[in-house]
């Protein structure tokens, strides 16, 4: 049996069809989404990255904003940045590109930015009221993974779905998310005696964990659908290429179903980046913030 290849490319075409759609439809209402891109420092990675999310927003009818600063800017400099982006009400969504250089805070900066502007969604406010099931602006890579298996699989209530990964911006959010669509969730990560063990009894393996191929067709349930999170650049008979935190090959063998790296997690992010500004424009429309830069609720995401 070969699995089914998710393509994310198709998937986040829909996705940004949506938000060209949504976008026009306020643009019609005289509303430009508009969406702030902060990068300090000269990171090659993050200026790609940039760079993408800024071409991306254009192409679906949302203004961006980029700002940057140099690599040696004081904390209080950033933080000054994102208190004059807080205020600025033609800035529906503010985006840090991580990481930072180390004199700076990362959280400090990330709960300085208000929530309802937060579509990252990494904002203490954000995390907490998606764990309640509350109204929020969630984190663009679980977001992407969890539309993924939507178009997959259907409706994901009463699967068991194990996550590999804790870490804030995918594996934790990403638990949550499946916890809402009614799965049973295991979360598995380093400090697991049998991570292969409990990885086999899923019917959905999502991987986040940023090693190279580490977890292989042994780790799977015949018929599992396979969530790969991870992009890793290594160097291989000379070459240097992309590979996931799946090994694709042997995987591909027992899954129904599972994503490329590249071409599926990582299309989907940036798409759900701009779901996410859209969604905060329309939430800030409906529930305008006070000036107080606390005051704001966290919106729908
Ligand atoms: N750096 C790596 N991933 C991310 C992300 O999802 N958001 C931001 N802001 N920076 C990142």
């Amino acid at each position: 049996m070969s699995a089914h290849i998710i393509d994310g490319k198709a998937i986040a075409q829909k996705v940004l069809d949506e938000v060209r759609t949504a976008a026009a439809a306020l643009a019609a209402r005289g509303i430009t989404p508009g969406l702030a891109v902060v990068l300090v420092g000269e990171d090659p990675a993050s200026q790609v990255y940039v760079r993408n999310k800024v071409l991306r927003a254009g192409e679906v009818g949302i203004r961006s904003l980029e700002r940057r600063l140099p690599a040696d800017a004081s904390e209080a400099e950033v933080l000054a940045l994102i208190e004059a982006l807080n205020r600025d009400k033609t800035v529906n969504g503010i985006l840090v590109q991580l990481p930072l250089p180390a004199q700076i805070d990362e959280n400090k900066v990330i709960q300085a930015i208000r929530p309802e502007k937060d579509v990252d969604g990494f904002h203490v406010a954000n995390v907490g009221a998606l764990q309640q099931g509350l109204p929020a602006l969630t984190a663009c890579t679980p977001l992407g993974c969890l539309r993924l298996l939507r178009e997959t699989c259907g409706d994901l209530s009463g699967k068991h779905a194990v996550v590999v990964g804790r870490s804030n911006i995918v594996g934790k959010p990403m638990a949550a998310l499946l916890l809402q669509a009614h799965c049973a969730v295991t979360v598995v990560h380093s400090r697991t005696p049998d991570a292969a063990g409990l990885c086999r009894l899923a019917d959905i393996v999502v991987v986040a964990v940023g090693r190279p191929r580490m977890v292989d067709g042994s780790w799977l349930k015949p018929g599992a659908v396979v969530i790969d999170v991870g992009i890793n650049r290594i160097d291989e008979n000379g070459k240097s290429r992309l590979v996931g935190d799946v090994d694709f090959e042997s995987a591909k063998e027992v899954a129904s179903a599972i994503t490329p790296v590249p071409g599926g997690v990582g299309p989907m992010t940036i798409a759900c980046l701009m779901q996410n500004t859209v969604s905060a424009t329309l939430a800030q429309i409906a529930a305008p913030a006070s000036d107080n830069p606390s005051g704001g609720k966290p919106q729908t995401a």
